[in-house]
Order: structure tokens, then sequence, then C-alpha cells
């Protein structure tokens, strides 16, 4: 018999769980134990994508593997999206699947609850995503982007200078603070909150990222306790406002407590993903200028009347902006894999899955799988116009997610790229080399390992 797992915190299903051993799981197809398994994930990490192509041409969609320490049950293709995160059965738990990898820095976040808990504290927080909070975000967006813009040079690497502005962005539509040394220490705090979250050793070990992500937590979590008091009340137009006097039905606010694992969650749900998606169409438009030049004549119809800040309004008129958006959130989904864990047995693909196994979901092999998207490794944004997303399968694309946890800030990502684009199209051609390919790393969440160097030329009137 298996130890149990931690009890603390965890729904009473899954007090009784066990980790299933390789015996339990060897009727499944897959790897065998291997001696030395961290060898396994290093090569894994270093090419995920051909590690589940070659997964799945060996084994089929249903396969055992012991990547990260642990036998994992890998579930492929649409039909497995939608049975694992749709969960209509709730054999599935997002909280066991997420508690072992950000658990220990960013506990209790929205995506680490369960059932009645997650329901209620979702309702709750989506108050924050309502039309009326997100045209004030949007002009804070605005506002930031044109100030960020102003300041890159003409030669640089993009994937730092996105990130630095994604989080200044944040400093305000989050958290209601003006840009500079308070937000300085926030940034830097939140940023090792979001490396440890990532990081290959899990215990806060002197010098390690870990250890750096528990001291980010601890000064978050202080700024944030000081804060609430403020913001209890008040009438800011920032999410972490919005958060502080967000009711549930019973007509009850958050515990202040659970207003600091909430902030801390969503800031972090934001950050990489949006940075990630940002470079990652920012690169596939530099890399075709003609779609570049299709979204700018966009923009600049949109621009014509509704001058340079973008207008809440005015955000479904950006629609191929938002194709070519979708276009490279499936090619380089920021979540490649989704875990969780099966709270009690279940069928898929004629195989008996026992309770308490870890499995995991792959938006990054389903966006590029033939069966379902014509030159899967194209970029071609039409294949989201109407007319070519029609009969596709709901769980072919699932860069959110799906289901009860699909992503809560999704019109929020829609809308500070659609700013984003929107300022820099209009002023600027993205210019990459010809013969310059990008290597992005997949793992965690797709970056470059270069940091992706580009030119962005300033655009006269005339050059429009
Ligand atoms: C392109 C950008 C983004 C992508 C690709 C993305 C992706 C995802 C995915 C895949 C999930 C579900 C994970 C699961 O089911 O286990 C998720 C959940 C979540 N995301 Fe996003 N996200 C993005 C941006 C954002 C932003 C901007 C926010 C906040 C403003 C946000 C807040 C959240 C929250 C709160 C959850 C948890 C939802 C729940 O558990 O009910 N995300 N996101």
């Amino acid at each position: 018999m298996n130890a149990p797992v931690a009890a603390k915190g965890f729904t009473p299903a899954a007090r009784e769980l066990h980790l299933p051993t390789y015996a339990e799981l060897s009727h499944l197809p897959g790897s065998k134990p291997h001696p030395l398994p961290l060898l396994r994930t290093i090569a894994f990490l270093k090419d995920p994508l051909a590690g589940v192509t070659a997964n799945v041409r060996n084994y089929g969609r249903v396969y055992r593997v012991n990547n990260f320490g642990g036998w994992n049950i890998g579930l492929i293709g649409p039909e497995a999206n939608e049975v694992v995160l749709f969960n209509r059965d709730g054999n599935f738990s997002s909280e066991l699947g997420w508690n072992p990898i950000l658990g220990r820095v960013f506990p209790r976040g929205l995506m680490m609850l369960d059932g009645d808990h997650h329901r209620a504290d979702r309702k709750t927080l989506g108050i924050a995503f309502k039309p009326e909070p997100m045209r004030h975000y949007l002009d804070a967006l605005n506002d930031g982007i044109a100030r960020g813009l102003a300041k890159w040079p003409t030669e640089f690497k993009f994937y730092p200078a996105i990130k630095q502005l994604t989080l200044d962005l944040a400093a305000a539509s989050f958290l209601g603070i003006a840009w500079g040394p308070e937000a300085d220490q926030i940034n830097r705090a939140f940023v090792d909150m979001v490396a440890a979250s990532v990081g290959i050793v899990r215990v806060p070990l002197p010098g390690t990222a870990m250890a750096r992500g528990v001291r980010g937590r601890t000064f978050m979590c202080a700024f944030f306790a000081r804060e609430i008091p403020k913001r209890r009340g008040a009438t800011g137009e920032d999410i972490f406002t919005q958060v502080c006097n967000a009711t549930n039905d019973a007509g009850t606010l958050l515990t202040d407590q659970e207003i600091i694992d909430h902030m801390n969650f969503l800031m972090m749900a934001a950050h990489d993903t949006l940075t990630s998606s940002l470079t990652s169409t920012v690169y596939y438009l530099g890399k075709h200028p003609e779609w570049q030049d299709r979204l700018r004549a966009e923009v600049l119809s949109v621009r014509e009347t509704a001058g340079p800040a973008l207008p809440y309004d005015r955000l479904g008129e950006l629609e191929q902006v938002e194709w070519a958006f979708k276009e490279a959130l499936r090619l380089l989904p920021p979540v490649p894999s989704v875990p969780r864990r099966a709270l009690r047995a279940f069928e898929f693909g004629g195989f008996t899955i026992p309770a308490g196994t870890h499995v995991g979901v792959s938006p990054m092999y389903t966006h590029r799988m033939p069966e379902y998207w014509d030159e899967p490794e194209q970029f071609d944004p039409s294949r989201f116009s109407h007319n070519r997303s029609k009969g596709r399968h709901k769980y072919a694309w699932v860069p959110y997610g799906g289901g009860a946890h699909m992503c809560l800030g999704l019109h929020f990502a829609y809308m500070q790229a659609k700013a984003f684009l929107y300022a820099l199209l209009a002023d600027y051609r993205i210019v990459i080399a010809d013969d310059y390919v990008c290597d992005f790393q997949m793992f965690p969440i797709p970056k470059p390992k270069d940091g992706m160097p580009l030119r962005l030329e300033r655009l006269t009137a005339a050059a429009r």
C-alpha cells in the first residue's frame, strides 16, 4: 500500500487517495521505470513537443510517463481535453493537480480550489472582470502602453522589454499604484515568486529561486495586508480595490487572507501568460509582414475615428488582430499542459485509470494535431475566421483551458493584446531578420531563449 498524500487543505475525498504504483498502472501503454527518472525529465524538458509527439507515436493517446519524478498519465486530443477540463462527472481535482507545482508560493489561488469553494470564490472575483471595471483597466493600459512604447529603443530584445512593460501595466491596472520605486519593489518581489513557482528546486534552500520566491511572497503578503484596510470601502478603479469590495451571494466580503491569496495568484496567472503570448504574436507578425500589414490596415481604420487610445466599445472591431493573437496562442500556448489528479477511477480510451493518478492534457500537442488543423505548423490567423472555425471540435483549441476553471482573465488578455497591438502597429513596423528563427523554450511557459532581438521601425504618415 502507498503512503497517503498529506491531507491538510485537501477535499475529503482526496484524503483517502493513494498514489498508484507502477504495478497499478502497468496495464497502460507507456514507458517503463527508469533508474534515473530525472534524466528522462531533463531530456523531455529540452523539447517537450518532440517528447509528447514520440509518446503519442509509440503508445497512442493514453500513455504512462514518469517525468517529474512520479507516474503521470498523458491524455491526448480534444476528447481527452473535454473529459478532463469539462469534468462532467467531477472526477478530477485541479487543486491536487496544481498544488505540487504552485502550492508553496501561490497557495489557495483560484486554480487551487475545487468544488463549492471554487465556485463561490470564482463568482466573487468575477465582479472585477465585469464591463464597467474593464473599461477603467483599458484606460490604464492605453496610457501605460503609450508611455512604455515611447521609451523603447529601435533595436532591442523584445522579451525582457515586454516583461517589464507587463509588470508596469499590472502595477497600474491590478494594484492602482503609480510607476516608481514602490512599483519596482513590488515587481521584484513578484518576479521572484513567479520564478520560484517554475524552479526545479521545490524547497526553499538558501540561494535558490524557491528561497527568493518565499521571501517575495512574504513581501507581497505584507504589502496587500497593509493596503486592504485602505481599499475596503474605497472606489478605486484597479482590480485589487474591486476584489477588496467584492461580495459573495450572501453579501459577505472576502477575508483579508483570501484577498491576499487571490491577488497573488491573479497577478501570477496574468503576468507570464501575457508576456509569453505578446512575444509570440510579435514574433509571428515580424516573420509574416503580409499579416502585419493586414492588421495595421485594420488598426488604422479604427484609429482614424477613435484616436490613439483604443476605446472599450471598439475592441470588437479588431477582428483580425484577435485572429492573429489566437493563432499565436495555438502555436505557442502559454500553458502547454494542464495537470489534474483523478479523485476516483475513470475510463478513457478503453482503459481504466485508477483513483489518485496524476493526469495531464496537452494544449501544446492538441493545437498541432493534423487531424484537426490544416498545415498545423503554418502561421495562418484566418483559420480563426468565423467560416473556418465552424465544425472544429470545441476542445481542439484550449489555450485558456475549459470548464469550471477556464481562464477567468481571458477577456483581459484579449484587451491587453489589442491595446498593445493597436498602439504598436499604428506607429511601428516590426522587423525581424529573415534568417532569424526564434528558439522558444517551451516549458514551463514558452519564452525565447535569446530574448528575441528585433527592430521597430517608426512609420511616417506616408509609409503607413
Ligand atoms: C494569454 C493569456 C492567458 C492564458 C493563455 C491563460 C491561460 C489559462 C489557463 C489554461 C487556465 C486554466 C488552467 C486549468 O484549467 O488548470 C487559466 C486559469 C486562470 N487564469 Fe488565465 N491565462 C491568461 C491570462 C490571464 C489573465 C490576464 C488573468 C487575470 C487578469 C488570468 C487569470 C486566470 C485565473 C484567475 C485562472 C483560474 C481560473 C479558475 O481556476 O477558476 N489569466 N488561465
